[in-house]
């Protein structure tokens, strides 16, 4: 594995308070091939997303192969498009980040060797972001006020995590989920109602119109650690009970399935969230990743928080889902670390958060 190096001195601290410092970052871990410019960790220049999602819909989910494909098919036009929409050239980018991992290994390898490239050919330094700490870092962009520490709830396709943000790039894993992502269920239930891929954004429309307490669904609580979730046994309640309903010759509310499903994940997502903020200290929550654009979530969590006095932050829903400026975001406070990797990096389809 790639080792960052670290080559942090106080010269390079006090270089970076003088002068600002712009990067070009680049996205490519599932199925948005995405490059952003940005500026000083929280100005973003320039963010093209180009999303797949439509070359994956009639699969019913993301397809390895077809990502990685469409990946190099787009990465170089993606990447220019960043620079030119920033006004900015490539000579006076100080760094280029890339997510290193976690995501599909083949999709990864695109922005990686796209970056590593880069940074061969011109020398500027190269630096590999872990995908979760961009997602974090997503908060930092349209809430310049917000500094660690704080608790952050990190809820995507792939990944279920409460994390503490005890400073820039050092984090605490203190709940998980055992089994399914929050954004995994929100897929499956999706498809098992007829709604297609990608389900998030599907249930989220649909759940407006139906009744949240319809159906009850189960809230699973994980006796060895509070904060972990476990969201399976949640979406096996929903496939028993659009099973049930067939065998009965009812009919489904689809509307009412996916409002009451909703509200089930929710429901648990802020309860552990909150209650591990309050537990750990803190008065300031984020959250993050592609479910943090849920509607309903964003509004529980508002209400919540401010009925606890917990200050919340959450990144607009285009800086939720995947997207580059965030991979810019996290990887300016790496710079300024002084931590750099090699042209070694490598993608790192498991990578764990603080490995880099
Ligand atoms: O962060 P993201 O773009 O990619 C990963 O890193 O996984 O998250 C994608 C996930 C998908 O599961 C998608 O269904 C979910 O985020 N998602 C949503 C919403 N928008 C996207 N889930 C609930 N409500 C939404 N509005
Ligand atoms: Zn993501």
């Amino acid at each position: 594995m790639d080792e960052k190096k670290d080559i942090s001195n106080p010269a390079i601290e006090s270089f970076c308070e003088k002068k600002d410092i712009t990067i070009l970052a680049i996205e490519s871990s599932c199925d948005e091939t995405a490059a952003a410019v940005v500026k000083n960790g929280r100005e973003v220049l320039s963010n093209v997303i180009f999303s797949q999602i439509d070359l994956h819909t009639i699969y019913g989910g993301v397809v390895p192969e077809i990502a990685s494909r469409k990946h190099i098919e787009k990465i170089n036009q993606v990447i220019e498009e960043a620079l030119s929409r920033s006004g900015m050239e490539l000579h006076s980018m100080d760094a280029i980040a890339v997510t290193c991992g976690p995501g599909l290994v083949g999709a990864l390898l695109v922005g990686v060797s796209a970056a590593k490239a880069i940074s061969f050919a011109t020398g500027i330094p190269l630096i590999g972001v872990h995908h979760i700490e961009g997602h974090i870092s997503a908060n930092f962009i349209e809430n310049k006020e917000l500094e660690p520490p704080f608790v952050c709830l990190v809820a995507s396709g792939g990944h279920s995590h409460l994390v503490v943000v005890k400073d820039y790039g050092e984090y605490e894993i203190i709940g998980r989920t055992r089994d399914d992502a929050a954004g995994e269920a929100f897929d499956k239930v999706a498809r098992a109602i007829g709604l297609g891929y990608p389900g998030g954004p599907k249930i989220d429309k649909l759940s407006k119109e139906g009744n949240p307490d319809a159906i009850h669904f189960p809230r699973a609580k994980v006796s060895e650690n509070e904060y972990d979730f476990s969201f399976s046994g949640l979406k096996s309640a929903v496939l028993n009970y659009l099973n049930i309903c067939q065998m009965k010759g009812e009919e489904v509310n689809a509307a009412d399935v996916a409002a009451s499903f909703q509200k089930a994940v929710i429901e648990v997502l802020v309860e552990h969230s909150l209650h591990a903020v309050k537990a750990f200290g803190y008065d300031k929550f984020a959250i993050a990743g592609g479910v943090a654009s849920n509607s309903s979530l964003r509004a529980a969590f508002e209400a919540e928080c401010g009925k606890r006095k917990i200050r919340f932050y959450h990144p607009s829903p285009i800086l939720c889902t995947d997207n580059a400026a965030m991979i810019g975001s996290a990887a300016y406070y790496e710079f300024r670390k002084g931590l750099r990797s090699g042209l070694d990096l490598n993608a790192e389809p498991n990578l764990k958060l603080g490995e880099r």
